[in-house]
Formats: C-alpha cells, structure tokens, sequence
C-alpha cells in the first residue's frame, strides 16, 4: 500500500510540475515583469532622491534599499518568455530577435546592483554615487532598446 501511495505522489508531482511550467501564460509573464520593474523603480527612485540631495540622505534606508534592487534585479528575467511580446506590454520584440544582448544587459543589472548595494554599505556618498550612475545607464542602455 505504502508503495502506491509513493507511487501515487510522485504521479501527482510530476502532474504538478507540468502545470507550473503551463501555467507561465505570456499575460501572466507581462504583469509579472511589469511587477518586478515597478517594485525596483520605487525604490531605486527614493535613493536618487537621496544621490540628488532631493531628500536627506539616510545611510541605514539607502542601503536597505539597494539592498532591495539587487534582489528584484534577478526577478524579470524569467518573465520574458515566448508569445509574450504582443498585448499589453512594452516590451519590444527586438527582445527574441537580440536575446544575447537583452540579456547580456540583464546580467549587467544583477551585477551593478550588486555593486551599489555594497557601496551603499559604506555610507559614503564619494562611492555610492558612481555606482548609482552605472546602475541608471543599465536601465537607461536597455530601455533606449529594448522598451516602448
Ligand atoms: C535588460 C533590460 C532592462 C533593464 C536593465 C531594465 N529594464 Fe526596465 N524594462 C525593460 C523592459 C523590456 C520593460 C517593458 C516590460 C513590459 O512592458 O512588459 C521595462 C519596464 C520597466 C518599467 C515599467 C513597468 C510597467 O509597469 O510598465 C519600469 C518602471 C522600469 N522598467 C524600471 C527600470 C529600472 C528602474 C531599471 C534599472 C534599475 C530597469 N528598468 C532596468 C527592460 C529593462
């Protein structure tokens, strides 16, 4: 009985896997990415209020923040399947067509991201605002591509 019980799971987790790799519909995908980028652009933008002197700088927020980014930087990337360049996204079909380069632009992302969220553990502003700067032409470069 035990053995058909395991036998029975792993049938119904092989099931399961199937319909999680169905169910990334390209709507889905849209609204997901669009997510993704919404939640980094909130918090990407209060710290340029701060590299720009907008708002008072507060080392603990900041870098809680970029902190933040550098994880959401990851999140978008699986979002961009087939099927999923028409509709309700501007997201440009130059996408498929150049995916090395999209990509290569995404990896960018992570590591720059990377890159501010440590020097945003310094709390010093002479390193932070170099590295802020890379991070605005990553989205910048990819944008100017590959987005409505
Ligand atoms: C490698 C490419 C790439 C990089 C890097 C990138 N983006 Fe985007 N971004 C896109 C694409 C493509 C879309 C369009 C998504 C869609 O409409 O489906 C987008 C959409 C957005 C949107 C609109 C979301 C919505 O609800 O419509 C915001 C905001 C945004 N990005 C912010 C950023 C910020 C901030 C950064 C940098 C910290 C960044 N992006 C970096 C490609 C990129």
């Amino acid at each position: 009985m035990k053995k058909i019980a395991a036998i029975g799971l792993a049938g119904f987790l092989a099931a399961a896997t199937t319909t999680t790799v169905m169910a990334a519909d390209p709507e889905d995908a849209i609204h997901y990415r669009k997510g993704a980028f919404s939640a980094m652009a909130w918090h990407f933008g209060t710290m340029g209020a701060m590299v720009k002197g907008k708002m008072d700088y507060d080392a603990e927020d900041f870098s809680r923040r970029a902190d933040i980014v550098a994880q959401l930087s990851k999140l978008p990337m699986e979002g961009f399947i087939a099927g999923s360049y028409e509709g309700d996204t501007d997201a440009l079909p130059a996408i498929e067509k150049e995916w090395d380069k999209f990509e290569g632009g995404m990896n960018m992302l992570v590591e720059n991201t990377a890159a501010l969220a440590e020097a945003a553990k310094s709390g010093d502003m002479a390193q932070i605002k170099p590295a802020f700067g890379e991070v605005g032409k990553s989205c910048k470069g990819c944008h100017d591509n590959f987005k409505n």
